[in-house]
C-alpha cells in the first residue's frame, strides 16, 4: 500500500461517507443498536481523504476517531438524524458510499421517561425506518452511488437485488459467512457487483478493503 502513498487521484472529488450503527432509542437510557463498529466507513474516509478527495464523514456512535483536514465529521445517533445530515450533503457529492449499518425499524414511541419493569412481560412496537439509500437513489443526478449489502443467505441474488431496487451504480457484498469478515471484525471479504459485472476480493485488513474499494471506484469514475 506504500506504493499508492503519493497518489491523488481523487483531488477535487466530493465524498459522502456513512458509517457504524445508528441508536434507536427505547427510553431516556435503552437503545436498539446493532455491532458495528465504523471501522469500515471510516478507514474508506481516511483513504479517500489521504487521496485527495474532500469528504464528508456522517457516523452513529463510534469509537473511531479521524485526524484530517480532508475530513469532515457529522456524528449522528438515530437513523432520522443520519438521513436528515445526509440530504444537507447529497446534492453537492460526486461519490456517495453508505457504509452505515442503519436500523430498518424504531420503537414507535419513545418514552420519556425511564420503563419501570412489572408483572407483565414487555412488547416494543417498531415501525420502518426511512431508507436513506434508497431515498438518494430516487434523487440521484449526477452522484456515484455506492451501497453495502449484508447478507446470512442468497447473499449473490439479495446484494444484485438490491443493487437495482436502489438504482445503485456499485454494491458491495459484506460476507458474514467466512470466519474473520464483516461487522464487528478488523477483516473483511467482499464481493462488489455493479450493473454490468461482478468481481470477488480475498480476505483482507479493512484498510486494504477500503483500498480496493475506492480503487474500484475511481476506475468507474
Ligand atoms: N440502508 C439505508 N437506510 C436504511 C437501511 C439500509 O441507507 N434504513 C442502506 C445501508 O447503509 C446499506 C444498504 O442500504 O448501504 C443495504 O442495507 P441492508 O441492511 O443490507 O439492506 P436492507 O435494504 O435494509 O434490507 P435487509 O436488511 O432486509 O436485508
Ligand atoms: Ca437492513
Amino acid at each position: 500500500s506504500h506504493l499508492s502513498e503519493n497518489k491523488r487521484d481523487f483531488e477535487g472529488k466530493k465524498f459522502l461517507i456513512t458509517a457504524g450503527p445508528t441508536y434507536e432509542n427505547i427510553d431516556p437510557v435503552r437503545f436498539i443498536g446493532n455491532h458495528s463498529s465504523g471501522k469500515m466507513g471510516f478507514d474508506l474516509a481516511r483513504e479517500a481523504a489521504k487521496r485527495g478527495a474532500e469528504v464528508i464523514l456522517i457516523s452513529g456512535p463510534s469509537s473511531q476517531r479521524v485526524d484530517d483536514k480532508n475530513i469532515r465529521i457529522y456524528r449522528v445517533s438515530s437513523a432520522q438524524e443520519m438521513f436528515d445530515e445526509v440530504f444537507k450533503h447529497y446534492e453537492n457529492t460526486d461519490v456517495a458510499i453508505m457504509s452505515a449499518a442503519v436500523a430498518d425499524y424504531t420503537p414507535k414511541v419513545k418514552a420519556t421517561e425511564k420503563i419501570k419493569k412489572n408483572e407483565n412481560e414487555l412488547v416494543i412496537e417498531l415501525v420502518k425506518n426511512k431508507d436513506i439509500l434508497r431515498t438518494m437513489g430516487e434523487h440521484k443526478t449526477h452522484q456515484f452511488l455506492v451501497g453495502f449489502a449484508l447478507e446470512t443467505q442468497n447473499e449473490e441474488e439479495n446484494a444484485k437485488m438490491k443493487l437495482k431496487k436502489k438504482n445503485l451504480d456499485m454494491i458491495v457484498l459484506n460476507s458474514l459467512r467466512d470466519e474473520g469478515a464483516g461487522f464487528a471484525n478488523d477483516t473483511n471479504k467482499i464481493k462488489i457487483f455493479t450493473p454490468t459485472e461482478e468481481q470477488t476480493f480475498s480476505l483482507k485488513s479493512k484498510e486494504e478493503v477500503a483500498e480496493d474499494i475506492l480503487n474500484f471506484i475511481q476506475a468507474k469514475l
